[in-house]
């Protein structure tokens, strides 16, 4: 055994034990007389003392070790003279009579502490490194207890955790397929899934009435914080249901989590639907940890000659409380903030409802106090209120809005990391017309069953029909999202009609899904979580990042193994793959 105890276990009880300790050597001090050496492990920080007047040689050794030094040392543990109370081992140190040096380390690129000071790309590329700093290890644990609650409650509710394959064909999630070249079937190619979508409907044809897999889903998209090319659902899928029971079923699951992990007992989890969300948050996830909702002021505003409002689609506002007094400066941050390319507002339109009752906005040349006040009175404002208005077209204004909304929200203090407002979004259309392709698209998948009542509007107004789909919303963060699916061959492939594939694209990408619904498909529907995302929300953090093991950058590279990398030409020739020849810049 190279160790008794753990660098975090020992205290003022244990004083006068004889120990052996193993771990890295985070930090060193030498006071003269005296040398201090803080361990570290993965369960915390013991001070290591030595002292030039009793043991010189071993002292004079202490002051040789490196940062980040492995080593393994022998002592009585005493208690200190000045104590460090809010640390678990604070009260003691180890005086030590034996080091042994097990492995030595060269300077770490960064420091391996609470706060470091290595930038992001630094510490991926060194993640053993990053790894062992405490708040890195901390995501993980926090990581590892989700998984085995979430493992807990799916085993109580009959769930079974059944592995689906990970080369397969193509699963129309929405983004790009990463691909696999097949050797042995040169030419052709696997697909890594963007989730396990048809293996788990097939599942259910095979009678596995309640399946859950904690699985890796791969999707070639653009990258932000929230968004990994690799990441992991909690995906889930069950038999004989309907909506109500697998929002029940699911409810349950987060509940469960929040009260196990976080000590958070979740009272409500209130229903939105879609229609509601985007009219009165400009998003169909909204933040409802605050109210501040949208306003349509279209009707009111026109006719008074302010051309921007007249030529508006929609104009729409907040109402920001106590907030008249916001200087022309903070003003200006927040037009400048709506003006910003992504989100490519004209301007911004205030109203201030000053505190002594008179009213004042940046439009006063088109609008009467007695006309400003009626838009006070739609947003239900009392004085020390700030109006905040948005003109022009529908869904680009109300994106704006949504976003001005949450900037506002943050300046509040209203998103507070430590206040959970989950809800479920429900009742979401079933397609999208894209402009680009000019054709229909699934919004959610095109295995998702449109509600049953609105299913004659297939043939001659698709855009109306509401599906049997919903997101979990926790924060503004959808965390997860599914639906009850199509079990029947016909409507399956009108399904594929509409969004534009031919029968024999159907057949081909397809084929074994609806072939499966010939024999029995038992009616089913489910849901897959974002597993980090959910993790990352339990830790406070807005990027999932910081609770994956090994992530990747912005660009879909993994800075520490250096990957996507080139294959040699045999391996290239093997998979029968020709590259035309790259042309290097440099
Ligand atoms: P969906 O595509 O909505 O549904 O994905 C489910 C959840 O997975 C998370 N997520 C991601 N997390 C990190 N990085 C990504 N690139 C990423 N993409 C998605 C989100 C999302 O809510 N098969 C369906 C589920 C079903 O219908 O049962 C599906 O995958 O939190």
């Amino acid at each position: 055994m190279h160790r008794t105890h753990t660098c975090g276990e020992l205290n003022i009880a244990d004083t006068g034990k004889t120990v052996t300790l193993a771990g890295w050597v985070q930090r060193s001090r030498d006071l003269g007389g005296m040398t201090f050496i803080d361990l570290r492990d993965r369960y915390g920080l013991t001070q290591l003392a030595f002292n030039m007047e009793t043991n010189a040689a071993l002292c004079l050794e202490a002051r040789k070790l490196g940062r980040e030094f492995v080593i393994k040392v022998t002592g009585k543990v005493a208690e200190r003279s000045s104590k460090n109370l809010k640390m678990p081992t604070g009260e003691i140190e180890i005086v030590v009579d034996k080091i042994e040096v097990l492995n030595a380390a060269i300077t770490p690129p960064f420091t391996i502490e609470d706060n470091t000071d290595g930038g992001d790309e630094l510490r991926m590329k060194y993640r053993y490194l990053d790894l062992r700093r405490s708040a890195v290890r901390k995501n993980l644990e926090l990581r590892h207890r989700m998984a085995i609650e979430t493992r807990n409650y799916l085993d109580l509710q009959g769930f079974l955790e059944v592995e689906t394959p990970v080369l397969i064909k193509s699963t129309p999630e929405g983004a790009r397929d990463f691909v696999v070249p097949s050797r042995m079937n040169q030419g052709e190619f696997y697909a890594l899934p963007q989730s396990p979508q048809t293996f788990k409907q097939i599942l259910m044809v095979g009678g596995f009435d309640k399946y859950y897999q904690i699985v890796k889903c791969f999707r070639d998209e653009d990258l932000r914080a929230d968004r990994q090319p690799e990441f992991t659902q909690i995906d889930c899928e069950m038999s004989f249901v309907e909506q109500e029971d697998i929002l029940n079923t699911f409810e349950g699951l987060v509940k469960n989590l929040f009260k196990k992990v976080k000590g958070v007992d979740i009272v409500s989890l209130p229903r939105m639907t879609y229609a509601d969300a985007m009219k009165y948050y400009g998003n169909d996830k909204p933040d409802t940890r605050f109210e501040m909702k949208f306003v349509e002021l279209t009707e009111l505003v026109k006719g008074k000659s302010f051309k921007i409002f007249d030529d508006a689609e929609t104009v729409v506002g907040i109402c920001a409380k106590g907030c008249a007094e916001y200087t022309r400066k903070q003003l200006d941050e927040l037009t400048e903030f709506v003006k910003r390319p992504q989100l490519g507002a004209g301007g911004l339109i205030y109203l201030r409802y000053n505190a002594d009752g008179t009213l004042k906005s940046s439009v006063d040349k088109f609008y009467n106090e007695e006309e400003l006040k009626k838009w006070a009175d739609a947003f239900n404002a009392q004085p020390g209120d700030l109006i905040l208005v948005l003109g022009g077209a529908n869904s680009k204004t109300r994106k704006a809005l949504s976003e001005l909304r949450l900037e506002m929200g943050s300046r509040l203090g209203f998103r507070n990391k430590d206040v959970f407002s989950p809800l479920w979004v429900v009742d979401f259309p079933l397609l999208e017309w894209n402009e680009e392709t000019n054709r229909w698209h699934a919004m959610h998948h095109p295995f998702t069953s449109p509600k049953p009542e609105d299913i004659s509007l297939l043939n001659f107004d698709p855009g109306k029909i509401r599906a049997n789909a919903y997101d979990m919303v926790i924060n503004g963060v959808e965390v997860g999202g599914g639906s009850i699916r199509i079990h029947n061959k016909d409507l399956q492939a009108k399904m594929f009609e509409v969004l534009g594939f031919t029968k024999e694209d159907a057949q081909y990408q397809f084929g074994f899904l609806m072939n499966a619904f010939e024999f029995g498909a038992p009616p089913h529907g489910g849901i897959a979580f974002g597993f980090d995302r959910l993790c990352s929300l339990f830790g406070g953090s807005d990027s999932i990042r910081d609770f994956i093991a090994f992530p990747k950058n912005n660009s879909g590279r993994d800075m520490m193994i250096d990957s996507p990398s080139t294959i040699n030409p045999e391996q290239l020739k093997e998979l029968g793959i020709q590259l035309e020849a790259r042309v290097k810049n440099d």
